[in-house]
């Protein structure tokens, strides 16, 4: 698997208090392309904009139909993606997931700073 990391922030420009949340958030949609995306390529990007700090980890693999972002759901599935979301938006971030066949998996998140 090929793994691009286009980072486009400094170090300094990152809050303290943001750095474990997009750790974590990179190191579980991570996990999830290895365990489930039959993927060839994941990419990771960091960028800012002025009032916001924006990572994405997109992959090229099957994608999947269902978007479990209830817990209600997390019981079929697991808690990954629910536990992305909430950590997301627990620091006053947003998440979002698009996934398609045909474009596979990408994994929001966006903080205002
Ligand atoms: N990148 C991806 N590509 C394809 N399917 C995915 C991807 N990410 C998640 N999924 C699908 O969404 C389901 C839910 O993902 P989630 O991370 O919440 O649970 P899990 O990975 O199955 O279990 P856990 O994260 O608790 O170990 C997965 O079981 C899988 O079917
Ligand atoms: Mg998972």
């Amino acid at each position: 698997m090929v793994v691009i990391f286009d980072c486009r922030v400094r170090e300094d420009e990152v809050p303290d208090g943001l750095k474990a949340d997009m750790y974590r958030v990179a190191q579980e949609a991570m996990n999830n392309v290895v365990k489930h995306a039959v993927a060839t390529e994941i990419r990771v990007t960091l960028q800012r904009n002025a009032n916001d700090i924006l990572l994405t980890i997109q992959d090229n693999g099957i994608g999947f139909e269902q978007l479990p972002l209830s817990a209600d759901d997390a019981s079929f599935s697991g808690l990954g993606l629910i536990g992305m979301q909430e950590r997301v938006e627990s620091n006053g971030g947003s998440f979002s997931l698009q996934s398609s066949q045909r474009s596979g998996t990408l994994v929001s998140a966006t903080w205002r700073i």
